[in-house]
């Protein structure tokens, strides 16, 4: 091969590569100055966003987001959603304070605040208004 020829080829494999370096030196400065937090806040926001603009979430959405697991089908004997027959019971023998603090710390097979550690007390009481509506 001619010298130019080899010129050439040397010429594009530098340019080549130049390009590349170019372009992760510009991903890592975007990398670098990505606001500090960003994920973060974007979840909180998230979060936000499914309670409704802030405050407190729903019973219905505490209940879709944890209790459904189990309270949906009656996994582990769960008291299934509105079913009055699986309630009444419970309701007859301790009211609703008493099934309320049972959620809070956990009964048997089921576990305290039904897993979701970041509900309030007041959104754990609405989850339970919520299976129990109607019955
Ligand atoms: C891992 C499965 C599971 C999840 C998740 C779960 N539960 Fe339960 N829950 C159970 C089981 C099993 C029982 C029946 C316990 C028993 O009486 O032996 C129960 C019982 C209850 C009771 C009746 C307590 C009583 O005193 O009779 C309430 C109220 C309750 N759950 C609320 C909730 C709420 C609210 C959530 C969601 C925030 C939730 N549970 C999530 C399994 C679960």
């Amino acid at each position: 091969m001619k010298l130019k020829t080899w010129l050439g080829i040397l010429t594009a494999v530098v340019a080549v590569f130049t390009v590349q370096a170019q372009d992760m030196s510009e991903e890592a400065i975007k990398e670098r100055i990505k606001p500090e937090g960003s994920v973060y806040i974007a979840g909180a926001e998230a979060q936000t966003a499914a309670a409704g603009g802030g405050g407190a979430k729903s019973g219905e959405d505490v209940y879709n987001q944890s209790c459904m697991a189990c309270h949906g089908a009656g996994v582990l004997g769960a008291p299934k959603l509105h079913v009055a027959a699986d309630w009444e019971p419970r309701l007859a023998e301790r009211g609703l304070d008493g099934i309320w603090e049972n959620a809070l710390n956990g009964i048997n097979a089921m576990p305290p605040r039904g897993t979701c550690a970041t509900c309030s007390d007041d959104e754990i009481k609405a989850a339970i208004e919520f299976m129990i509506e109607g019955i």
